[in-house]
């Protein structure tokens, strides 16, 4: 394996088995409030710091941003870890078992390297920019779907940030009423890592974060789809507004997205 994703491979197993092993001891975890329906616990800051310390041992002149501790290092570093260090937290402290670790890299400002971990189902997504994408070990591509017909999607509530849920809602509903169904897992790290191994057709959540997506991206790409804003323009790891899937599908999801966009998430700020 490439020696960049196999560091990131060892740093994703570790933050894997501290979240493993905090499974069953999650009513006493200190939980803190970071924002309207967002929380953090300790198993999410030592899963993080066991990442960067394991990737800066092996890249002592990258930089990181992680999503709980912030950026490090050189403003200028070609190279940045983007660190989730547990993608799903409401869903872990439920006992709702559907997280992941997300790992991506940015070279020069582009998603090259992905590495999303499910330790609880021990499936390992890999992707290298030109060198495919894997679950596994196994290589993985996007559906083939050419429609909204028959087709299961992935989605995110936008349930911290109220601004746009009317607009959202709407897209939910039309999108409800054309495919098989809709699945709002509580990982969007994970969603990203289903519709490059094929179990979504597509996916679309506003206003995610770039440790949300980084790896995803990646992944999906290899995987022979397309990630775009809600409009199919570039700008989605800065807005986190995201709509995802093979080439033809993307475009039907688009058309419906376009219907219902406002001006504000036409020009995000
Ligand atoms: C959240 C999850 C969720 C998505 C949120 C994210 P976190 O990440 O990915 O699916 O809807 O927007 O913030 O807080 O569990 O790392
Ligand atoms: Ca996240
Ligand atoms: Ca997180």
């Amino acid at each position: 394996m490439d020696p960049m994703l196999n560091i990131a491979v060892r740093a994703a197993r570790a933050a894997g088995d501290i979240i493993i092993r905090s499974l069953d001891r999650v009513d006493l975890l200190t939980i803190t409030p970071k924002g309207r329906n967002d929380f953090v616990t300790e198993v999410d800051r030592q899963a993080e710091s066991e990442i960067i310390n394991i990737l800066h041992k092996a890249y002592p002149h990258h930089a990181f941003l992680g999503e709980e501790s912030g950026s490090q290092g050189a403003a200028q570093a070609e190279y940045v870890w983007v660190i989730d260090p547990l993608d799903g937290t409401t869903n872990f402290l439920h006992g709702f078992p559907h997280v992941c670790v997300s790992i991506g890299l940015l070279y020069r400002g582009r998603p090259e390297k992905a590495v999303i971990y499910d330790p609880l189902k021990q499936e390992l997504f890999t992707g290298s920019r030109g060198g495919g994408a894997m679950l596994n070990n196994r290589r993985i591509r996007v559906t083939k779907l050419t429609g909204l017909k028959g087709a299961l999607l992935g989605t995110g509530f936008p349930f911290r940030d109220q601004t746009h849920v009317d607009a959202y809602l709407a897209m939910f509903r039309e999108m409800m009423k054309d495919t098989a169904g809709i699945r709002r897992a509580g990982s969007a790290a994970l969603d990203l890592a289903y519709v490059a191994a094929g179990r979504l057709d597509g996916f679309w959540e506003l206003g995610l974060k770039k440790w949300d997506i980084t790896a995803g991206i990646v992944l999906i790409q290899e995987a022979g789809g397309i990630v775009t804003d809600l409009q199919g323009r570039e700008g989605y790891l800065e807005s986190g507004n995201i709509l995802t899937a093979n080439p033809r599908l993307h475009q039907v999801m688009r058309e419906v997205m376009e219907q219902h966009l406002t001006d504000e998430l036409r020009n995000p700020a």
